[in-house]
C-alpha cells in the first residue's frame, strides 16, 4: 500500500507505522486529529512529501468529522485545525503547503458538503500527484547515474517519506528501472535511525543493493572512493541552504571536499524562497532521543541534551537540485524552477 491514503469506507487516514520499521510492518487508522498530530509528531508519518499529504488528508478529516452547520464556521474550525497541525513539525515546509493548499480548495466551495467534498478531492489530487512527480523527478535524476555507480544517502527520502516511490531513493529506483545497475550506501542516521531502520528496509523489499553505516563513517567512505555521489531529500530549501535531515551538511563538507557530487531531489513544493536560511526555524527533538535507544538507556538520564532535527546545507555545497521540473545548479531563481518542466 501507499505510505498514507484515504480509507473511503470509513473516512479515515491509513498509514504505514514507521517507528514499528523493521521489526513490524502495521497499517494503522487515524479517526481524529489527536490520534493525526500524534502520529506526526512522534514520526509514525514522517519525511517531508508524505506530511504534505498527511496535512491535507488532515484537513479532509477535520471536514468530515465536524458538526458545523454553515460555511464560515466549518471553515474557521479548518483553518484553526489546520494550525494545529502545522505546528507539529515546524521545518517540513510540505505539512503547512499540504494544509494551505486544502484550505485554498475550499474557498470554492458553496455549503458545508461542497467544503467536504472539495477538500478531500484536494487532499487525494496531492497524494496522487506526489506519485507522479517523483517518477519525473526519479527521471530526470536517473540521467546524473551511471551504470555500476554507488549513491550515498542519509536519512529516508524513498517511498516511505513520500506517498511512493521516493525522491533520493527514487531517483535511484528509476536509474535501476532504465537498465543501470545502482547500489546504495545507507548512513544510519542517528538519533532515530531513519536510515538503518526504513532506507535499508525498503531498498533490500525491492531488491535493490543496500549496505548501512554509521553517520560517523561518510568521510572514511568517501575518502576510499567507495561513493560516486551523495543523493538527500529535502524539508525546507531556501534561496541560500537546504534544510533536512540533521548530519546532511556534515555529508556535504565531505563531499566538496573529495569533489563528489551533493545532489539534492525534492518537489518544487518543498522551495521556499521567500526565506533565508536565518528564518527557518529548526524543530528541537525531545532530549530522551538521545538518551535511550529502543527503551535501553544509552546517556546518564540528567545529562543535558542538544537535539535539533535538521541542519542547513549552503546552497554552495550543493552540486545540483533534482526536481520534477529538471536539474537545477545553483545559482538558480525560483522562476526558472517553477516554469521549466
Ligand atoms: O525527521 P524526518 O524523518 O521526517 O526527516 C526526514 C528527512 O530529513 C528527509 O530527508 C526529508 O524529509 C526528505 S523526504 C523525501
Amino acid at each position: 500500500m501507499r505510505t498514507i491514503d484515504w480509507n473511503n469506507e470509513n473516512s479515515t487516514i491509513v498509514m504505514i507505522d514507521q517507528t514499528l520499521l523493521p521489526v513490524e510492518y502495521k497499517v494503522i487508522e487515524c479517526d481524529n486529529i489527536a490520534s493525526l498530530t500524534e502520529a506526526i509528531s512522534s514520526l509514525r508519518v514522517r519525511g517531508a512529501p508524505a506530511l504534505g499529504a498527511a496535512g491535507g488528508f488532515g484537513i479532509a478529516l477535520a471536514a468530515t468529522l465536524s458538526s458545523a452547520s454553515y460555511m464560515e464556521k466549518l471553515l474557521d474550525e479548518l483553518r484553526r485545525i489546520g494550525n494545529v497541525i502545522k505546528a507539529t513539525r515546524p521545518t517540513a515546509v510540505n505539512l503547512a503547503w499540504g494544509v494551505d493548499r486544502v484550505l485554498d480548495a475550499a474557498r470554492d466551495a458553496y455549503d458545508t458538503d461542497s467544503i467536504q467534498s472539495i477538500v478531500l478531492a484536494e487532499a487525494k489530487a496531492i497524494a496522487n500527484e506526489d506519485v507522479e512527480l517523483n517518477k519525473r523527478l526519479g527521471a530526470h535524476g536517473a540521467a546524473l547515474l551511471e551504470d555500476g555507480d554507488t549513491v550515498m544517502t542519509h536519512c529516508n527520502a524513498g517511498r516511505m517519506a513520500c506517498v511512493d516511490w521516493g525522491t533520493a531513493l527514487g531517483v535511484v529506483r528509476s536509474a535501476i528501472e532504465a537498465g543501470k545497475e545502482i547500489k546504495v550506501i545507507a548512513c544510519e542516521t542517528r538519533p532515530l535511525n531513519q536510515g538503518g531502520r526504513i532506507t535499508a528496509w525498503e531498498l533490500m523489499e525491492d531488491s535493490i543493493p543496500v549496505t548501512l553505516i554509521t553517520d560517523s563513517m561518510s568521510a572514511h567512505v568517501m575518502q576510499q572512493g567507495m561513493v560516486d555521489s551523495v543523493i538527500v531529500g529535502a524539508d525546507c530549501i531556501t534561496q541560500d541552504a537546504v534544510f533536512n535531515k540533521i548530519g546532511t551538511y556534515t555529508h556535504s563538507i565531505v563531499a566538496k571536499e573529495h569533489e563528489i557530487p551533493f545532489y539534492v531531489a525534492a518537489p518544487v513544493s518543498t522551495f521556499d524562497f521567500e526565506r533565508m536560511e536565518d528564518q527557518v526555524e529548526i524543530e528541537q527533538r525531545d532530549a530522551d532521543e538521545l538518551r535511550y535507544i529502543a527503551n535501553c538507556q544509552i546517556a546518564p538520564l540528567d545529562v543535558p541534551v542538544y537535539n535539533p532535527a535538521f541542519d542547513a546545507t549552503p546552497m554552495e555545497n550543493v552540486t545540483a537540485v533534482i526536481t520534477e521540473n529538471g536539474i537545477f545548479r545553483p545559482p538558480f531563481l525560483l522562476d526558472e524552477v517553477r516554469i521549466a518542466q
